[in-house]
């Protein structure tokens, strides 16, 4: 099955604020627990998260690493009003800010010690774009994760996965989630982009039956 885009932002307030009612605390803490696993010796300076939503990641991450400032950027005022209500609720405004811009307008280069980014690249019409900017973000030697959908073969086994995964959720959740299967990048696409920008030394793990995770140290 071909790649279906679907809309780069996810900037309509209802959408904006089912997906951040939704419960992705297995995936969003299991993605910091992978980090701390991945990055034994990561421990303090500026982490970036890429594509940052309603700020859950940005607060676990902030969470388990208290010497560690966070910026998380998105470009969808709506879920950057909601991370930082979600923000200020736990109590880390002093260490997490959001910048409201698309990735690809962010200035400055290795200003950060780590890049995060979960389930931004589907959204992303060329994603020779985002692994540019975040090699050009991160100091050299800082570690990068970044996670996302695996694009099923069809779109039958596509809504499979809503029905088995997102049974009972608000049906703007099961559209989202229908669409961002259909524009996800296969396992195959991944490592050619990486391939493409220079970077194969990242490797990369298919975790479950829907997602990959890339992750290393960028040079
Ligand atoms: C599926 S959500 C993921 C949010 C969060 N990372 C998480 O895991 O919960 C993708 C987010 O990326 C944002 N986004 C899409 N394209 C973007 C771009 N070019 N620059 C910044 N943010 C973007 C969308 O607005 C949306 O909030």
């Amino acid at each position: 099955m071909n790649r279906t885009l679907e809309p780069e932002l996810m900037d309509d307030p209802a959408q904006a604020l089912v997906y951040a009612q939704a419960d992705f605390e297995k995936e969003n803490q299991g993605f910091v627990d992978r980090f701390r696993d991945y990055f034994p010796d990561f421990s303090d300076g500026h982490a970036l998260d890429l594509g940052c939503g309603p700020g859950d990641i940005p607060i676990r991450f902030a969470q388990a690493f208290p010497a560690c400032r966070m910026t998380g950027v998105d470009a969808s005022a709506p879920m950057v009003r909601l991370a930082e209500e979600a923000v200020q609720k736990a109590g880390l405004s002093d260490r997490i800010t959001f910048r409201c811009e698309r990735f690809q307008d962010l200035a400055g280069a290795n200003i950060a010690d780590a890049v995060i980014s979960n389930s931004l690249l589907h959204h992303v019409p060329n994603p020779l774009q985002f692994w540019h900017k975040l090699r050009l973000a991160v100091k050299p030697g800082s570690p990068v994760l970044v996670m996302d959908l695996l694009r099923p073969d069809s779109p039958e086994e596509a809504q499979a996965i809503v029905d088995r995964y997102a049974s009972g959720a608000p049906d703007i959740l099961r559209r989202d989630f229908y669409n961002s299967l259909l524009a996800a990048f296969t396992e195959d696409e991944i490592a050619s982009q990486l391939a493409r920008m220079n970077l194969t030394r990242l490797l990369i793990d298919v975790s479950d039956d829907r997602h990959w995770v890339v992750g290393g140290l960028i040079h």
